[in-house]
C-alpha cells in the first residue's frame, strides 16, 4: 500500500526502483547484498514489513522475520554503503495510556506482536530516519477505509469507537517519506494527518464523504468486538517536530479522506 505510493509520489530527479518480495526476501541478508550491488540505490524507503495486525499474533516467527530480519539486512546493506535509509514504524509501539499525543521520545510499549516486532526494528535501524505513521489508508492494497464502504448495502454496521488514531492517507504521506530521506538526517519523527478520531467516526465520515447513503453505523465498544491482538486505545501522534522541520502539518485527517474519495 505505502511502498506503491511512495514509488508513484518520487520527486522529479529521482528514479525509484521499486522492489517487491517476487525481487528479493529482505529477510535474507546474502539476497539483499545481491539486490544492492545490482540496484546500487542511493537511499533506501523500507516500507516492505508484516503488516497483519491480528494474524501476527498467531504467526510470530513470519512477523519476525518480515519486520526484524528484513530491517536488519535492509540496515545493514544500506550501512555498508554509507547511504541513507528510511524505516516506516508505527504507533501500535505505544500502549495507548497516554492522555495526550504520543512524542517521538516517549517510552514505547507495544501490546501485541506486530509492535513489539516493528520496535525491536526500529532497535536494528536505529541509526536510520525512523518515520512513525497511524491507521493509512491509499488506492492501493486492503484497508479499513475500503472494507468499510465495501459493506454500504448492509443495513447496519457495528464499528469500535474506544480506540483513537490518526487515519493517514498515503497520498499524503509518501512525499513526506522522500522529503526525509533527501534531508537526511537521522532520528525519530511522527507523521500522520491531523486530529484524530475513532474507527467509528472515520466509518461515518467515510459514508458521508462519499454520499450516496449507507448503513446505520452504531458505536461499539472494543471488548464486544474481540480481535486476537490488543490494540492501543488511544495512539495518536504528535507530528510537532515534523511540522517544525516542514514548515507546515500535513492536512487534517477529514481533508486527506476527502481527496482520497475524490481521487
Ligand atoms: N497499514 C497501516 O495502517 C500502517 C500503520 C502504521 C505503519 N505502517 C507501516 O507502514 C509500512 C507499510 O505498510 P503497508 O500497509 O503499506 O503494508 P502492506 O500493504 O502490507 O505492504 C507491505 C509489503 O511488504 C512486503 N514484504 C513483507 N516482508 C517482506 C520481505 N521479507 N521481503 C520482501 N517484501 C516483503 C509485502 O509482501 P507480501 O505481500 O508478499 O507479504 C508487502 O508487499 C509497514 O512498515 C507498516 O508496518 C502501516
Amino acid at each position: 500500500m505505502l511502498g506503491s505510493e511512495a514509488v508513484r509520489a518520487a520527486p522529479g530527479g529521482v528514479r525509484p526502483l521499486p522492489v517487491t518480495r517476487a525481487d528479493c526476501d529482505l529477510a535474507e541478508p546474502e539476497h539483499v547484498e545481491l539486490l544492492f550491488e545490482r540496484l546500487k540505490p542511493k537511499g533506501v524507503l523500507h516500507c516492505a514489513g508484516y503488516t497483519q495486525v491480528d494474524r501476527a499474533e498467531v504467526a510470530e516467527e513470519a512477523a519476525f522475520s518480515d519486520n526484524v530480519e528484513a530491517t536488519k539486512s535492509v540496515a545493514a546493506a544500506a550501512r555498508l554503503r554509507g547511504i541513507p535509509m528510511l524505516l516506516v514504524s508505527t504507533d501500535y509501539v505505544f500502549d495507548g495510556t497516554s492522555r495526550r499525543p504520543y512524542r517521538e521520545d516517549d517510552p514505547p510499549h507495544p501490546l501485541n506482536i506486530y509492535g513489539r516486532t516493528k520496535l525491536e526494528a526500529e532497535q536494528a535501524a536505529r541509526d536510520a530516519i525512523i518515520v512513525r505513521s497511524s491507521w493509512l489508508y491509499g488506492p492501493r492494497g486492503r484497508h479499513f477505509v475500503g472494507a468499510i464502504l465495501e459493506q454500504a448495502t448492509k443495513p447496519e454496521i457495528r464499528v469500535v469507537d474506544d480506540q483513537r488514531g490518526c487515519p493517514t492517507s498515503t497520498l499524503e504521506l509518501a512525499p513526506v517519506l522522500w522529503e526525509l530521506l533527501l534531508r537526511g538526517i537521522p532520528g525519530i519523527y511522527h507523521a500522520a494527518c491531523e486530529g484524530s478520531c475513532t474507527w467509528h467516526e472515520l466509518a461515518l465520515a467515510a459514508f458521508e464523504m462519499r454520499g450516496a447513503g449507507g448503513p446505520k453505523v452504531v458505536p461499539c465498544a472494543t471488548a464486544e468486538y474481540p480481535r486476537p491482538a490488543k490494540r492501543p486505545a488511544m495512539s495518536a501522534l504528535d507530528c510537532g517536530k515534523l511540522a517544525a522541520i516542514r514548515g507546515k502539518r500535513l492536512p487534517h485527517w477529514r481533508d486527506a479522506l476527502r481527496r482520497f474519495l475524490v481521487a
